[in-house]
């Protein structure tokens, strides 16, 4: 069977595709905020177009936690400074005084905490595609989390994904249930500083690969 196209198609011209290929360049995962609330109806409007992304079996098995009470995120402010400073402790020598400099959470300053959470065994899709690796489930959460910073950043948001976290810890404290695993813990703000290259490239820890290095033929 073929069908043909939806009327409704928009076009995408090479005007667009200049501006998406800044968006993608100029994306930051930001640490550094202003204090500035931000609007819940763009709020809304960033996690129905996050929704849009991709997902096995269209499982669509994001669940997304807006962390407003104040005692919650101070709990994941110290599991972060715990864990921030056990990963420290791995270090040593030149890496650990330049790993101590690092910025590597703007948890304290951002105006909205987001959690992303993928529930491990949803209904919807029907277990499609996820027979052979049920890991596609929580990167189906990461394609959200992706959207989610693109269209920010389109919005003039900065948003900053913190890993350096205790991931049960988070669970509990944000009282999810059982079978949802933390996929992102992300601070959203308005950003407090604009740059084209990443704050862990300014700061001397990692320098961008060349796409070549990463391109395999077999
Ligand atoms: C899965 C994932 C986890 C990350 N965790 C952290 C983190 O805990 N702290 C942090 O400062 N940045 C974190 N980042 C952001 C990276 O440091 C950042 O993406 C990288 O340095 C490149 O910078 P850019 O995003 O500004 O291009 C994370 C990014 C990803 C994709």
């Amino acid at each position: 069977m073929t069908m043909s196209d939806d009327p409704t198609k928009p076009v995408f011209d090479a005007a667009f595709r200049d501006k998406l290929a800044e968006l993608f360049a100029w994306r930051r995962d930001v640490r550094r905020f202003r204090p500035d609330p931000v609007d819940p109806a763009l709020l809304d409007d960033l996690l129905r177009q996050a929704s849009l992304a991709p997902s096995v079996g269209f499982s669509q098995p994001w669940r997304f936690v807006l962390v407003e009470d104040p005692d919650r995120r101070e709990a994941i402010c110290q599991n972060f400074e715990t864990e921030n400073a056990r990963a420290l402790a791995a270090y040593s020598g030149k890496r650990a005084e330049q790993y101590a400099r690092l910025k590597l959470s703007g948890l304290r300053e951002a105006p909205v905490h987001l959690a992303a959470f993928a529930e491990m065994d949803p209904e919807r899709g029907h277990g499609v595609g996820r027979r052979t690796m049920p890991e596609t489930v929580p990167y189906s959460v990461v394609t959200a989390v992706y959207t989610f910073w693109l269209a920010a950043r389109a919005a003039e948001l900065g948003v900053g994904w913190v890993s350096i976290l205790d991931p049960d810890a988070a669970a509990r404290t944000l009282a999810v249930p059982e079978d949802w695993r933390l996929v992102a813990y992300l601070c959203v703000g308005y950003p407090a500083e604009t740059h084209s290259d990443p704050e862990l490239e300014r700061y001397g820890w990692e320098s961008r690969v060349a796409v070549e290095d990463c391109i395999y033929r077999r």
